[in-house]
């Protein structure tokens, strides 16, 4: 998963282009490149590592023409070195891919021994079919035309090429691709993020659709070449670009907008004067939510991690069975999924490449999916049935945060809608678990305290062996998802466990150079999560415990006892998320790594 940017216009391409990728650099940041039109050719320019180093070696650049490309890539095939950087070039045709050609070694072996590769990707051999079909094409888009049906795989790809240095083409199938039309001048991206500073006027490019920009005006064509008409989209987002406003990481700062985030996940939900739930916009009738007999929630990451928290609440709340898969796994396992199923599809990003290929495959089962969605109008947000939105903002960091809290908040929603429709809840619990929820983002504020103590421990912590984070109930996703935000930012060995199944393996892990993360929030639970504490303590693991202010036995089994405010069980999740976010951001500060863009990892995985 890499990002992509093109620009055609009257404005420097150069500043427009670096401008796109650095709000495409959360798709990968292994390298990044440019080729803009200069003196007669395209001019390329690429660095190995993140967009800054290429930033530096572009300061003294210049180009003298209005069309450009650039990339910001995440390896795939071939090392993340620069001579694997994109774009590639082929004869004058340069070409930025992001996805996975997967038929590239027979594609490869077709074009004859005597083909040079100057790379180990899959992509530059994209350039090398287009070079060819150009020796007897007319245009630069009837000679993409020739090669789409060669390609199998996930790509979006732009291409420019010298002789024809008045167009750019562009074509996808699977990861997004934007056209941004602006006064004057196109740009498109594979985020909207990319296309937000130059024009709110966008149109989303469906797979196997073509486009080429001539001037100032594009074409869209099917991949037999036949025009399609494309409605023009006005995007109501508002570009609240992100800054870091005075943090030194984005994911700090996502940290503290969670109660913000939280609190506009939930508003378009909740009367705030009756404490009525009903979820608002969804796109289904709201006779639907009795009909649904089972419940099947699919996501990748942290957001599976979300919907695992979900399975609980739905459960519990509104006696729905409820199946949770990766969808990695989900998409190949051959699914029985029986009549008035609802899937929950849920992605921050909305074009998790996995997450949307599962998708498909419960549409094509005829199946109703509601989403839940960081991004409005990413892929997933269009092709679901049901649409219900995060309302995070953009998240920047790489390790999500505030998508997470917000998407546990969303869920609380969805069981307790399906819970009225069955006729499972009284009206006073509803106000109560209403009540619960618009308390959470205050209750959060308080939590965030906790910020100091992992500053101020995080050298001694940072010295552990490992981390074996252990709940039970809601609280077992979160030690889950605590054990990954670990993992992913600090890149120390850490585990989440069902605390209950302790006994059964882990507890072999234990000693004075284990942290022990537990989790034990007052709830019907806590009786039982302490005695699997004792066991730890028992065993010599010093014991990191997050639970209800005033459990005093819990602060004495405890080396450290970081404490919630009491919540009712079904927010407790989003409060112990908290906690565990800021122990990880720590850690991996005072190993002095990259929160925000962990090593080999990207924010959008449009990659399966
Ligand atoms: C990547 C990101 C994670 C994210 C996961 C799923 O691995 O690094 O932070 O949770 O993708 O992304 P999605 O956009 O589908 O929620």
């Amino acid at each position: 998963m890499c990002g992509i940017v093109g620009y055609y216009g009257p404005q420097n391409p150069k500043d427009i282009i670096v401008n796109g990728l650095k709000c495409l650099e959360y798709r990968g940041y292994d390298s990044a490149g440019v080729a803009i039109f200069n003196k007669g050719e395209f001019k390329r320019v690429r660095a190995e590592g993140k967009l800054s180093v290429l930033q530096g070696k572009l300061e003294s650049e210049e180009f003298d023409g209005h069309i450009g490309i650039g990339h910001t890539r995440w390896a795939t095939h071939g090392a993340p070195v620069e001579r694997n950087a994109h774009p590639h070039t082929v004869a004058g045709v340069s070409i930025v891919h992001n996805g996975i050609i997967e038929n590239y070694m027979q594609l490869r072996e077709d074009l004859g021994e005597g083909t040079k590769f100057e790379s180990e990707t899959d992509s530059e051999l994209v350039a090398h079919y287009i070079a060819q079909e150009l020796k007897s094409e007319p245009s630069l888009l009837s000679a993409v035309l020739k090669v789409l049906p060669k390609l199998h795989g996930a790509y979006s790809i732009l291409v420019v090429s010298k002789d024809h240095p008045d167009e750019m083409v562009a074509f996808k199938n699977g990861p997004p691709l934007i056209v941004g039309v602006a006064a004057g001048a196109i740009i498109i991206a594979s985020d909207i993020q990319a296309i937000m500073p130059h024009t709110k006027k966008a149109v989303y490019l469906d797979d196997l659709e073509v486009v080429q920009v001539k001037g100032e005006s594009f074409k869209i064509f099917n991949s037999k070449g036949v025009p399609v008409d494309k409605a023009v989209t006005t995007v109501d987002w508002t570009t609240d670009q992100a800054q870091k406003d005075g943090y030194p990481h984005f994911m700090l700062k996502e940290i503290y907008e969670q109660p913000r985030a939280v609190a506009k996940a939930i508003a378009p939900h909740i009367n705030t004067s009756t404490h009525e739930v009903a979820l608002k916009d969804v796109g289904l009738p709201d006779a639907y939510w009795a009909t649904v007999e089972r419940v099947f929630i699919v996501a990748c990451g942290t957001s599976f991690y979300a919907g695992s928290v979900g399975k609980y609440l739905i459960e519990e709340l509104a006696r729905v069975p409820v199946e949770i898969d990766v969808a990695s796994e989900f998409r190949y396992r051959n699914p029985v999924v029986p009549k008035n199923s609802l899937a929950i599809i849920i992605s921050q990003s909305g074009e998790t490449a996995d997450t949307l290929a599962a998708l498909r495959q419960l549409k094509q089962m005829g199946v109703t999916c509601v989403s839940i969605c960081n991004v409005k109008n990413s892929t997933i947000d269009r092709e679901t049935n049901g649409h219900l939105y995060m309302n995070s903002g953009v998240e920047i960091g790489v390790a999500s945060t505030k998508a997470f809290t917000s998407t546990l908040a969303i869920l609380n929603l969805v069981a307790l809608q399906m819970a009225k429709a069955k006729k499972v809840l009284t009206s006073e619990n509803e106000h109560l678990y209403a009540k619960a929820l618009l308390a959470a983002p205050a209750q959060m504020e308080t939590v965030l305290a906790c910020d100091k103590f992992f500053a101020d421990a995080a050298n001694t912590l940072k010295e552990y062996r490992g981390f074996l984070y252990m709940g039970r109930g809601v609280s077992y996703p979160i030690a889950l998802e605590g054990a990954l935000k670990m993992k992913e930012l600090a890149y120390m060995h850490a585990e989440g466990y069902a605390a209950g199944e302790m006994k059964h393996g882990p507890l072999a892990l234990i000693d004075k150079r284990m942290a022990v993360v537990m989790l034990a929030p007052s709830d019907s639970l806590y009786e039982k999560t302490l005695s699997n504490l004792e066991e730890a303590k028992a065993r010599g693991g010093e014991i990191i415990s997050v639970g209800t202010l005033g459990n005093e036995r819990l602060k004495s089994l405890s080396k450290h006892y970081l404490t919630l405010p009491q919540a009712n069980w079904t927010i407790n999740p989003i409060l112990e998320a908290i906690p565990l976010q800021l122990l990880a951001y720590h850690v991996a500060s005072a190993l002095g790594n990259d929160v925000d863009q962990p090593r080999n990892l990207a924010k959008s995985v449009t990659v399966e």
